[in-house]
């Protein structure tokens, strides 16, 4: 197999930016807008903190290796992965000062993970800083694909509808390039050993740097000792048919050799949503998006 046959993706899936300008108005949305409930919506909320720096991370690491690629069609991917990480961290950045406003410590926590990757930056060797990303998009995937499904919508049909857009939004967009990076590090010598080892030291960092922010988010909350909602919760996450716990199967097919993120061809959960989430961009930027395709014509 040549090296440019690993670079595949669905062909009804292209990898395009768009800036969304979401707005979060402390009025309108209610304190626990994830099941209605502080430990769950405070869970959600600390994934969203990761993001603005997590994805700058992902991006770098992707920017350090694009100039070994010769073929344009994946250079034009690897730049859909790069717009389309920026703009999810700009939209995740105006929902985490939303949070800062009521008092949560969202800024503190972002400061937090950029001293983290800063270490990870300085420590680990490039390639195995892109085999972190291409696991931390191996778990983003598993996420988006939980939020989109049609049988299991759980999560996405207990968020309130002003949330639904960004999550559903960031979704679609996980999923359309998660071959991206993956692609890239097979293309630059990428091995079984050092990509399993790098899922499963990625996964222990997330897991435990997620657990302190969720504790920390739910102190601030003032949700911390609420038993009943913790109890809910951790089961809701952890326990037996868990939101958590239902991943674990799909953590585990990055162990097969032969796993691509595209085995589990999704691309119709993408075309079930996209223009419904899309709808809810913001007019200016529908706009400019209709201005630049009159231009290009
Ligand atoms: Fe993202
Ligand atoms: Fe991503």
């Amino acid at each position: 197999m040549s090296k440019a046959a690993h670079f595949q993706k669905p062909e009804n899936i292209s990898i395009d930016p768009h800036r969304m300008g979401f707005e979060f108005n402390s009025d309108e949305l209610p304190r626990d807008w994830l099941f209605n409930s502080p430990m769950l919506t405070t869970w959600i909320e600390s994934l969203s903190i990761l993001f603005p720096e997590g994805e700058q991370f992902f991006v770098d690491t992707v920017r350090y290796y694009r100039d070994q690629i010769d073929d344009p069609e994946i250079q034009k991917q690897i730049s859909g992965f790069i717009g389309q990480e920026a703009m999810h961290s700009l939209e995740h950045k105006t929902f985490n000062s939303y949070m800062k406003e009521k008092n949560l410590p969202s800024d503190e926590l972002d400061a937090f993970v950029g001293g983290l990757l800063g270490s990870v930056r300085k420590v680990l060797p490039k390639r195995m800083q892109l085999a972190g990303t291409c696991a931390l998009e191996h778990i983003t995937a598993m996420l988006a694909n939980m939020l989109l499904e049609e049988e299991n919508g759980e999560v996405r049909d207990n968020m309130h509808e002003l949330m639904r857009p960004l999550w559903m939004w960031h979704a679609i967009e996980e999923t359309e390039h998660k071959g991206v990076c993956y692609d890239l590090y097979q293309h630059v010598g990428g091995n079984y050993a050092e990509r399993t080892f790098a899922l499963i030291l990625a996964t222990s960092i997330l897991a435990t740097v997620l657990a302190y922010y969720h504790t920390r988010m739910q102190y601030r909350n003032g949700t911390l000792f609420k038993v009943k909602d913790v109890l809910w919760g951790l089961n809701k996450l952890y326990g037996r048919r868990g939101i958590v716990t239902k991943l674990i199967p799909e953590w585990l097919t990055y162990f097969r050799p032969g796993f691509h993120p595209w085995a589990n061809d999704n691309s119709n959960l993408v075309e079930r949503w996209k223009d419904e989430i899309l709808s809810h961009q913001a007019e200016k930027y529908q706009r400019a998006k209709k201005v630049s395709k009159l231009h290009a014509a």
